[in-house]
């Protein structure tokens, strides 16, 4: 799959980038700036030994990508999307976007909308099919190299762009479990401020969510 990966720079786009790019999938980079995005994409592609790994405008990386995946900072939303709304449409758009306040009294802090992906899918319009994934899986965990401890838990109100982001996670090696409608994606957003919790609490690093009950 060609994946765009829009705010690509940052920690989780990279993690993700390199992860697939291993699995074989083909990897986009975007950025707000293309040289910056060009730079990470050759680095990355030095660390996954991949040549499938090139940097772009945002606006170029999701016209390019055949699956679209946000990992921007929530507040960057209304800025950043307009510009890819067009490369957007018609196609599947995975967020993985949580809106994380550090420092408040309240660590998560969704926006009107009730959640990230939400906001990004009113940002897109009806022609984007988002499903909201991947929140769960911390950047220093992609980069590890480990095998991924954890279910991906997915989102989304079309069961076609379901099935293929449960193929991208199932190409990292992870359960997957659809969660039902967009609708839910708050809920699911919220589990990062938990995991968050959980590791200052008890000083670790790598909390996750496994779905116990289900059978395989
Ligand atoms: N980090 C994690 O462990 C983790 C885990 C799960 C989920 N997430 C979620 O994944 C998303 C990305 O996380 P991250 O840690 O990689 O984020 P980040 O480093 O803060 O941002 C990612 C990229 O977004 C772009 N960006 C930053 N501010 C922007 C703005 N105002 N307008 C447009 N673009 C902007 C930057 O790229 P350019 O400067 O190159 O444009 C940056 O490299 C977040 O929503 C986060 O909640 C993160």
């Amino acid at each position: 799959m060609k994946v765009a990966i829009v705010g690509g720079t940052g920690p989780e786009g990279a993690g993700l980038a390199v992860r697939w790019a291993l699995t074989g999938h083909s990897v986009v980079i975007g950025s707000r700036d293309a040289a910056r995005a060009r730079a990470t994409a050759a680095e990355l592609g030095g660390r996954a030994k991949s040549a499938s790994i090139i940097g772009m405008t945002n606006r170029d990386a999701a016209a390019a990508g055949e699956v679209v995946v946000l990992t921007l900072p929530a507040t960057s939303l209304a800025a950043a999307l307009p510009e890819v709304k067009d490369g957007c449409r018609g196609k599947v758009v995975v967020s993985t976007v949580v809106p994380l306040t550090f420092g408040g009294g309240r660590l998560f802090t969704p926006p009107p909308a009730g959640s990230a992906a939400e906001e990004a899918q009113r940002l897109l319009g009806p022609e984007a099919k988002v499903v909201a994934a991947f929140h769960h899986i911390a950047a220093h965990e992609l980069v590890s190299g480990q095998p991924l401890d954890c279910d991906l838990l997915l989102c989304g109100d079309d069961p076609a762009a379901k099935a293929t982001v449960a193929e991208l996670g199932q190409s990292l090696g992870l359960r997957v479990l659809d969660v039902g409608p967009l609708a839910n994606a708050g809920p699911l957003e919220g589990i990062t401020a938990l995991l968050a919790t959980i590791n200052r609490r008890y000083k670790i690093k790598n909390a996750g969510v496994r779905i116990t009950g289900l059978l395989g």
